[in-house]
């Protein structure tokens, strides 16, 4: 039982309990506002739709009929801090007068960035071996599926590339 020392002023067990406990709601109401941002980081993916964006790549003319291009473009995902890291890019074959097919240029077991050999007509990812057809089908090594394709417009004459973050999953893209 608290004795007062004085009428105007609580006992000192009662100003101690009041003092923990403001304490006790400081440090939930910091540690709550700590918790927000990491939080949020994790949750924003679920959140938030993955950014897509029409880029342009080049006029028609750039693009002969049956020849497959490399094409680099801008990342749709990437920050405005991220500098060079933002570009990445497609294998461009025009198969049509207006029709084109843009592979991803990242493999579909790793990411990493596969490359158009001509003369094989095969697609080779450097890092473990994967190889793709032609059309992007897998023809060999540990590639789970074929790459991943970006949809292609014709413009006004200028092609252009739909860009979504790096598909490294099944139905990432079309
Ligand atoms: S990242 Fe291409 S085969 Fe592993």
């Amino acid at each position: 039982m608290c004795k007062k020392e004085n009428e105007n002023f609580p006992c000192a067990a009662d100003r101690r309990s009041f003092l923990n406990r403001l304490s006790l709601a400081l440090a939930g109401l910091v540690g709550a506002a700590m918790s927000l941002p990491p939080i949020a980081y994790v949750l924003s993916p679920l959140l938030s739709k993955p950014r897509r964006k029409w880029r342009d790549v080049g006029g028609l003319g750039e693009f002969p009929i049956g020849e497959t291009k490399l094409v680099k473009f801008q990342d749709a995902t990437s920050t405005a801090w991220a500098g060079n890291t933002a570009m990445t890019g497609a294998w461009l074959r025009r198969i049509g007068e207006d029709q084109f097919i843009a592979f991803s240029v990242n493999c579909r077991h790793l990411g990493c960035p596969v490359r158009w050999v001509n003369d094989a007509k095969l697609f080779m990812c450097p890092c473990h071996g994967g190889v793709y057809y032609e059309d992007g089908a897998v023809a060999a090594g540990p590639p789970p599926e074929a790459l991943a394709r970006y949809p292609v417009r014709v413009v006004d004459g200028k092609v252009e590339v739909e860009t979504s973050p790096i598909p490294l999953t099944t139905n990432d893209l079309v």
